[in-house]
């Protein structure tokens, strides 16, 4: 997503958190984010070129026209590492997140700190990844970078599929529907969240027992919703416009909501009950 898909996310998310979770966000975060977590979910973008190892995080490439994802045959970066892919790395950084209060810190070192990992970078990390895993073409074919290489005309504009479902499906809507303001589209999805969706919310919580992060639900998901609606009767230089966006924008809009759940469930599993 874009910088107003991973802010609408997160604001789901914050409103979302236990007393315990929204205790630890507020202790994890630079103090100049006043504990608000949406402010820095687009940090992992903006770091994306100086560390550059984690380009290969924000995404999943799976095999053309394969509408499946599977953890072992596709997490990994193009050199071929395993794990490294978005799903490994929301994997990774919820493990790191569980060390949070374990361990006795050094004199030198902030309470928050397990001495071992850099706690408030894995929450950005963990809080953007889980936005990336749930936009469909972030699980996207091979050959063609999730969308990347898919030129088309979003109305008169020329742009990439993969942007359509990052930033312009998310911006028409905000200037259709939600006089410019994301705040509007937030509150938007969460009357449905309580509404319309409350009997499905429980579902995208859970999480197979054991499992603190279910990436390997969202990433199949994606690549379901990739096939079934983003890649579908899309070639290069088609035209998108009025049918496309108004057939997609509900599959934006249930990703966005699932994302911010899933977010703040994860955050509840790590942060919520005392861990020996
Ligand atoms: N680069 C290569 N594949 C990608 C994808 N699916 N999403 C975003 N960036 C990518
Ligand atoms: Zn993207
Ligand atoms: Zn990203």
């Amino acid at each position: 997503w874009g910088v107003d898909g991973h802010l609408i996310v997160c604001q789901i998310a914050q409103a979302r958190l236990s007393d315990a979770a929204a205790k630890a966000v507020d202790d994890l975060l630079p103090s100049d984010a006043g504990g608000n977590l949406s402010s820095l979910c687009s940090w992992a973008d903006k770091v994306r070129f100086r560390y550059h190892w984690s380009a290969p995080l924000h995404f999943i490439d799976v095999p053309d026209n394969e509408c499946s994802y599977s953890y072992d045959r596709d997490c990994k970066d193009e050199e071929g590492v395993k794990g490294r892919c978005v799903a490994g790395a929301i994997n990774n950084y919820t493990s790191q997140l569980l060390t949070y209060g374990s361990s006795s810190p050094s004199p030198s070192s902030k309470s928050s700190s397990s001495g071992q990992y850099n706690l408030t970078e894995a929450l950005l990390f963990l809080s953007h990844f889980m936005g990336d895993i749930h936009q469909p073409l972030h699980v996207g074919f091979a050959s063609d970078k999730g969308g990347n290489t898919i030129d088309v005309h979003w109305y008169r504009r020329k742009t990439e599929l993969h942007h359509i479902w990052d930033v312009n499906i998310i911006q028409t809507a905000e200037k259709d529907y939600y006089d410019e303001d994301a705040g509007k589209f937030v509150d938007a999805l969460n009357k449905s969240i309580k509404g319309a969706w409350l009997d499905k919310v429980q579902e995208w919580e859970e999480c197979a027992k054991n499992q603190t992060a279910c990436s390997d639900i969202y990433g199949s998901e994606s690549i379901a919703a990739a096939c079934d609606s983003a890649y579908k009767n899309v070639t290069e230089g088609s035209t998108l416009g009025d049918e496309y966006f108004g057939s997609r924008l509900p599959v934006v809009k249930l990703r966005l909501a699932q994302g911010g759940v899933r977010l703040a469930a994860t955050l509840n599993r790590i942060f919520g009950e005392s861990k020996p």
